[in-house]
């Protein structure tokens, strides 16, 4: 149950990472990092108890210094939710990025999460229960060329998931996955995102309740028929998801 608990949010700062520390924030004490200092001074002055730690999760050092200064004050961690995420279209032979902000978006999305769970395990206390929750992306069930990066590094996440629940299955650590599909944030407007998309709040209340209700995945409904598609028929599903996405994505 998320009350009366410890949880670290990454990416708290805006979208559906504020929405969640806002929310779960009457019940339990927070703990929001992000790399604008002052987002989260706006998110933890609203909140009920929540502070803040500046700290760029695609930086090891920035994870390593967050984790420091988190014991320096005291603060265990029992529930993490590794929700920071990036994404843009990527066109790997039009749209030309530097080796470093390929780094920095792969980071965000995959190698900074992995460090940050590594981090949570070894400051947690084992004999208590602890949770960790990654937020991918339904993406990960139909792939979408315009996304080549965010496509690859929440793939990443999502195997990741499932081998860290495998690895942890007889341990006090529970490992859900969020995989959200078009939430109302700068994320989705800035990708131009049209559909009818729930607020950051309502989709987080949905999560919350999830959660609580003792599941392991959070998707939306078609998400298994689309998942089951792509197993099947991988090369029609891509064809097809690339067409829809063409309007979307100009380049
Ligand atoms: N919205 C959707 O429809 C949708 C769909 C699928 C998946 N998701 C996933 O849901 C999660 C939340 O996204 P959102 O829609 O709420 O987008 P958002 O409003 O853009 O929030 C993302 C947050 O991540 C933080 N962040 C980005 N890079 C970071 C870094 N290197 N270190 C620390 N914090 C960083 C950002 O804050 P700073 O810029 O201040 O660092 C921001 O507060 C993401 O993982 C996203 O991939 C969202």
């Amino acid at each position: 149950m998320l009350k009366g608990r410890t949880i670290l949010i990454t990416g708290g700062g805006s979208g559906i990472g504020e929405a969640l520390a806002t929310i779960l924030s009457a019940e339990n004490k927070v703990i929001i990092n992000g790399r604008n200092e002052e987002k989260l001074k706006k998110v933890s002055a609203a909140g009920k108890d929540i502070s803040y730690y500046v700290a760029d999760v695609s930086k090891p050092d920035e994870i390593d210094g967050l984790f420091k200064r988190m014991k320096a004050d005291n603060i265990v961690v029992d529930v993490l939710i590794n929700n920071a995420g990036v994404t843009e279209p990527y066109y790997i032979d039009k749209k030309i990025m530097t080796s470093s902000q390929i780094f920095e978006r792969i980071n965000t999305n995959l190698s900074g999460a992995i460090a940050v769970t590594q981090q949570f395990i070894c400051q947690a206390d084992r004999a208590a229960s602890n949770l960790i929750v990654n937020v991918s992306s339904a993406i990960v069930a139909f792939p979408v060329p315009a996304q080549l990066l965010y496509f690859s590094s929440k793939s990443g996440l999502h195997a990741f998931t499932r081998l860290l629940r495998y690895q942890l299955k007889d341990t006090n650590f529970k490992v859900v996955e969020v995989l959200p599909q078009g939430v109302d944030t700068e994320m989705s407007r800035g990708l131009g995102y049209s559909g009818k998309a729930p607020l950051p709040s309502t989709y987080a209340r949905e999560v919350i309740r999830s959660i609580n209700k003792g599941k392991t995945e959070h998707a939306f409904v078609g998400f298994t028929t689309a998942r089951l598609f792509n197993a099947l028929i991988p090369n029609a599903t891509l064809r097809l998801v690339d067409k829809m996405s063409q309007k979307l994505f100009k380049h």
